[in-house]
This record gives C-alpha cells, structure tokens and sequence, in this order.
C-alpha cells in the first residue's frame, strides 16, 4: 500500500507539479538537482508517458541524469543544446528578489551553468525555504583541490571586513571523505549566518583564484513557485509581477499523486 506522503515531499510536489505545467513540447530544459528537483523529473516523466509531451532535458548532475534516464526522458548536454528555454530547480534558500542560495546537493556549478544559458529560470521549494535575509543556510562555495586549506583561509580573511555575520568554512565530506563535486572539486560551505549584500559577496567570492564558483544566485531567477504541505501552491514573477495562487490535487482527488509517490 502507498504510504501518505509527508507534508514536506506534499509541499514539493505541489510545487514541482506546478512547475512541470511550464514545459511545452519541443522545449529544451534544464533539469535541476535535489529533492525537489527530483519530483520535477518524476512529473515531467509522467507529463510524457500520460499526454506524450516531447522535450529534451539538460540534467545538471549526474543523479539527475540517472534519474531521467530511468524515468525514459531523453537527456542531452548543454553544449549539444546549446541555449535551453527554461531552467526548473530547487533552492535551500530565496528572498523576496529570488536572489538564492544553492549547492546544498553540491550541484552548484552545473546549476548555475546551465540556468545562466536558459531564456527562463523557475525555482521550485517548500515554503521553509522563503528568508527575510539569505545567510543562515552555510554557503557552498566549490574550490578546486590545488591549495584549497589556502584557498579557505583567503576566504575566511576575505570574510572579515563584510558585511556578514560568521566567517568560518568547513570542507564538505561524504563519510570518511571529502566531498567531491561532478566536476571533481570541493566544497567549502561557508557559515555566515546573515549575508548584508549578497551581491557584493558573489562578486568578491569568484575573484580568489581558488574559488570556481558560488551558490549566490543573483538576477538568475525568474520565478518561484512555494509549495505548502497542504498542497497549495504560490507562484510569483519577478519580471511581470504576476502573482497566482492554486491547488495541486492530493491522494483522493487524483490519484497521478499517488502513482508518482510510489
Ligand atoms: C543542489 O546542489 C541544490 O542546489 C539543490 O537545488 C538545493 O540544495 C535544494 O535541494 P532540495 O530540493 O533537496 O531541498
């Protein structure tokens, strides 16, 4: 029996669900990373087996492409698509200009990539996910290998005079081990507690030599979509100002929300 999904995964459904309404045929897509993002694979791969909707996805991680690949969505690389029509993907947190924080998948790079080269960049989360200031999720911040205890250090002096309120990196690990990135780097996620100005931060970030790229996304994103444990969900545009409120259905009301679930 399908166990009820938890008001957290109902949340991110919703909002996925709701995201999933945005890919018209022959679309090129960029398919975000993470928990949220992996429900919006799973409606999509259901928009195309129930109504034989046609895209291409462009994942930005490899267990992203696993899961599209497992799902029967055809996958292909930035490159060979070459500009996309719409990024969907998750964030650990957004503010009320849909400036973000990414990387807690350690996805940041491709991420940020691949919703750069798209004409439209929706961000779907839970409502936990909304902050009055970005800062209090730890920054990921990908380092290559070459240096990198120097690299941090640079960043944690970088740190001092900014108008942030912690100034200490920690190296992301899986078990035992440093945490390595797709692209073969490291994560140093940064605890700041309150960033002041997100945008300057981004900018003075990416000039230590050491340093890839950051989780700040700013100016990227178009669109949020907060899904909320009851199933409603909130969409609001930056650029158009457009605001609407729905309800994607539950178990009961249509049963698409079970069969995905399983
Ligand atoms: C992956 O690197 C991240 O940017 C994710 O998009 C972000 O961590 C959100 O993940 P969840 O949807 O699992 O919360």
């Amino acid at each position: 029996m399908t166990q009820p999904m938890s008001p957290v995964d109902t949340a991110k459904f919703a909002a996925a669900k709701r995201a999933a309404a945005f890919v018209e045929n022959g679309m090129k897509v960029g398919l975000g990373t993470g928990s949220t993002a992996a429900w919006l694979v799973k409606c999509l791969a259901e928009r195309k087996d129930r109504e034989g909707l046609r895209f291409t996805g462009v994942p930005t991680s490899s267990s992203t492409a696993s899961l599209a690949t497992e799902l029967g969505i055809p996958i292909t690389t930035l490159d060979d698509a070459g500009w996309l029509d719409l990024t969907i993907d998750g964030a650990d947190e957004y503010d009320s200009e849909l400036n973000l924080i990414k990387g807690g998948g350690g996805a940041l790079l491709q991420e940020k990539i691949v919703a750069t080269a798209s004409d439209r960049m929706i961000v779907i989360a839970d409502a936990t996910k909304k902050v009055e200031t970005l800062g209090a999720f730890p920054l990921p911040v990908e380092v290559i290998g070459f240096g990198m205890n120097t690299t941090k250090r640079l960043l944690e002096e970088m740190l001092e005079g900014l108008d942030v309120m912690g100034n200490t990196g920690t190296f992301r690990r899986k078990g035992d081990e440093l945490f390595i990135t797709d692209e073969g780097n490291h994560i140093i996620d940064l605890k700041l507690g309150r960033i002041g100005n997100a945008r300057q931060l981004s900018l003075i970030l990416n000039q230590i030599p050491g340093v890839v790229e950051n989780g700040l996304f700013i100016d990227i994103c178009d669109v949020i979509i907060t899904g909320h444990g009851d199933g409603k969900v909130e969409m609001r545009d930056i650029n158009s100002g457009e605001n609407e409120t729905s309800r994607v259905g539950t178990a009961g009301d249509d049963n698409v929300f079970l069969n995905i679930a399983e």
